[in-house]
Formats: C-alpha cells, structure tokens, sequence
C-alpha cells in the first residue's frame, strides 16, 4: 500500500495550487460579495487542462486519472469553491458521462469542445419537486418520432447561464417509472428554451445557479445519450463518480481553513503568547487536522478505487458524507480560531463556512449519501433469514 502521491501527481497539486493563489485568490472576495462568476479564470482553467482532466487527449482532454482531478480539485477549492463547483460539474458530471455513454459523434461535437474548456456543461437533473428523490422527474421529453420535445422546468442548475451544452434528464414515458427516462444534449440556442432566474445564495456565491425553462423544445433523436430508458441509470452513475468531485472540493474547503487557522494562530497573541501556545486553541488544530486527514483518506480512496476500475459507488458516498460535513465542521472551527476577524470577510474563514454548506446539499445530501452506504453495508452484509 503505497500513500506517497507519485512525482507527476506533486506536479498537478504543485500547478493548481500556483493558479489559485495567483488566479483565483485576487478578487475571490469581490467575486463573493458581487455573485460574480468568474469567467476569465475558468476560460484560463480550461487552458490549463483543468475542464476535461480526464478526457482522453483523442477528445481534447487532459487523459489523467481521478486522483490527478481530485488533487487539482482540493487546491482550487481551498481558495475558491465557486470556481471549482464548475470545474467539477463539467469534468464529472458532463464529460465523464459523455465519454463513458456518448457516441462516436457526440464525443466529436460536444465532448471535445467542452473537455478543451472552450465551452461550458451544465447538468439538469434538479427540479421544484425532484432533488433528492431524482426518479420523480416532472419534465417530459415527449418522442415525436425523429426528436424529443422537451417541455418542464430545472431548479439549481450549476453553470446554468454560462454553460453551453446541457444534459438534460426526463421522463419520456411515465408507466415504466425509472426506465422511462431520458438524458438530452440540449444547446443553448435551441428555440424554447431559457435561462431563469438567478438563485440568490448563502455560498458558493460567484457559482451561476440558475432554473432552466424549456418549452416543446424539439431536441433530435440522435442527442439522445444511450439506449431508449437509460437516463436515470446515466444520471445515477454520473453522481457516484462526481461525489468523488464534491468530496474532493469539500477536502480542499476543510484544508484551506485549516491553513487560514493554524498561520492565524501562530501570528495572534492573547495573554502574553500566540494563541497557538494555548491549549484550547491548539487542540482544536489537532482535531481540525486529524478530520482533514481522514477525509483526505476517504476522498483519494475512492478516487483509487474508481481508477482501477473497481466498484466505488458506497466509497464515493463515504468521501462525499465524511468530507463534507469535515469541511462544515472545520470551516466553523475556523471562524472560532479567528474570533470577531473570522466574522468578517477579509479573513476568508466565513466565506469557507458558507461554502462548506453546500457540499452537505448538492450531488445528494448528507441524508442520500446515508442511503446509498446503508443500502450498500446492509447487502454486503446480509445474513440469510
Ligand atoms: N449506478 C447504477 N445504477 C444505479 C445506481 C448507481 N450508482 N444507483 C441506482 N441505480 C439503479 C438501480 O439499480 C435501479 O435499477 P433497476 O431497477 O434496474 O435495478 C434504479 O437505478 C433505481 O434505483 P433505486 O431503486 O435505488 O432508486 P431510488 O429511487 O430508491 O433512489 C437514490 C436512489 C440514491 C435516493 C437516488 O434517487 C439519488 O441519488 N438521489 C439524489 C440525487 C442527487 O444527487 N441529486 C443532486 C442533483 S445534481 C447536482 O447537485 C449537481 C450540482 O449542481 C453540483
């Protein structure tokens, strides 16, 4: 068992940590405040080979493996989650489906452009009333023969007004339940559809979340991905890969505010001493380091396990529980380290702790990631009655 990254793998962390603090760092507060989505940093990322890290380079991506994503994911969210949300949308929820189950010509026309980072994914799965419980899809994709029209709403749809290609999931024939559904490559000119309104958010802020409004929107037949039916399966096995995503930014939120706490704690003094020298302050490092830790175990375990080619779909559940409510946890730990500066913007610790919220919400919440491990815990282990 080997826990030494590899010297190529030292390079990516090396080079996303370079492009965050000198890219993304100037200005992420403005960003924050003004719900900026920051365009010239993702184009630059796209530059970088950060949209498509692991595409084959045959379709225009990086050809790395998860871990590389992973390690570039935890740098860039350690400073700006906002822009990592995107990257991790469009590299594992986007591309990752499109090349896994896409076609010869989808990958030409659309996974390409997006995997080089010239154009932006969205994926489409959440609606009003079908977050958590996906397979109850209210937007239909009715077939017309030579194409799907394409008539509902989206909700928090990640990238919503910058993204270009979209993957759409519908139900197309209610009786068959979760095998009558659909997943669409929609465009963004394509007559009836429109980007809604703006959300207004707690973190994340700089992140474009928008609803989606299609109406008979004719989408053709060959934009289908898969067989007829296999939307939901595509949905699903696109979300166990891109927990690993999630997990890895939730790792880098957690991580960024233990560094902010532990060099504050090293600088501020309170009763003739840094506050590092006091107890109470230095084992809330110890206990803020040690959760870090093990979320950095879970998230690189199932990034390991992925790249084998082994089952992952309980260890990406894991990763994305554990590291996301490490990345709460630390993240208010933080704050607290900081005292009344934590409460203020310019010591970054606050906007960690809004961010960190969400990584406990989107790609399933806390409460969905509890099922997949149960279910998957309580198989492996039945016991015959
Ligand atoms: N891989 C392959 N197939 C899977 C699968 C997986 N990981 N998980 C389920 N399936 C299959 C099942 O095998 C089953 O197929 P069969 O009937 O042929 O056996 C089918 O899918 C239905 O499975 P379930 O009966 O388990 O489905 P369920 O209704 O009980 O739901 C769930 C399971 C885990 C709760 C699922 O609905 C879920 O993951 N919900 C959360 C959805 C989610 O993550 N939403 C986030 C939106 S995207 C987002 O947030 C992006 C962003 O902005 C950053």
């Amino acid at each position: 068992m080997h826990f030494q990254l590899t010297e190529e793998h030292e390079m990516i962390r090396q080079a996303a940590r370079d492009f965050a603090q000198t890219e993304l760092l100037p200005g992420v507060i403005e960003r924050d405040e003004e719900q900026k989505f920051p365009k010239e940093q993702v184009r630059q990322m796209g530059e970088l080979g950060f949209m498509g890290m692991m595409v084959s380079t045959e379709y225009g991506g990086s050809g790395m493996d998860t871990l590389s994503y992973v390690l570039a994911m935890e740098e860039l969210s350690k400073i700006d989650a906002s822009a990592s949300v995107a990257m991790s949308v469009n590299n594992s929820l986007v591309c990752w489906g499109l090349e896994k189950f896409g076609n010869e010509e989808q990958k030409r026309k659309y996974l390409t452009p997006l995997a080089k980072g010239e154009v932006i994914g969205a994926f489409c799965l959440s609606e009003p009333e079908a977050g958590s419980d996906a397979t109850s899809q209210s937007t239909t994709a009715v077939d017309c023969g030579d194409h799907y029209l394409l008539n509902g709403t989206k909700n928090w749809i990640t990238n919503g007004n910058s993204a270009s290609i979209y993957l759409v999931i519908a139900q197309t024939d209610v009786a068959k339940g979760h095998r009558g559904i659909n997943v669409l490559i929609v465009e963004r000119d394509m007559p009836g559809f429109v980007v809604g309104k703006k959300e207004q958010k707690m973190g994340i802020r700089g992140s474009d979340t928008h609803s989606l409004m299609f109406t008979d929107v004719k989408v053709p037949k060959e934009n289908r991905i898969g067989e007829d039916g296999f939307g939901f399966k595509f949905a699903m096995k696109t979300l166990s890969g891109g927990r690993i995503g999630i997990a890895a930014q939730a790792l880098g939120i957690a991580a960024g505010a233990l560094e902010l706490a532990t060099k504050y704690a090293q600088q501020r003094r309170a009763f003739g001493k840094v506050i590092a020298d006091h107890q109470a302050i230095a084992f809330m490092l110890a206990d803020m380091a040690t959760r870090v830790e093990a979320a950095r175990l879970l998230v690189y375990k199932s990034a390991w396990l992925k790249d084998q080619g082994l089952p992952f779909d309980k260890e990406s559940a894991m990763a994305k529980l554990y590291a996301s409510e490490t990345a709460m946890w630390v993240a208010t730990q933080a704050v607290q380290v900081h005292g009344g500066y934590g409460y203020v913007k310019e010591y970054h610790v606050e906007r960690l702790m809004r961010d960190a919220k969400i990584t406990e919400i989107y790609e399933g919440t806390s409460e969905i990631q509890r099922v997949v491990i149960s279910r998957a815990h309580l198989q492996e282990n039945a016991i015959n009655s």
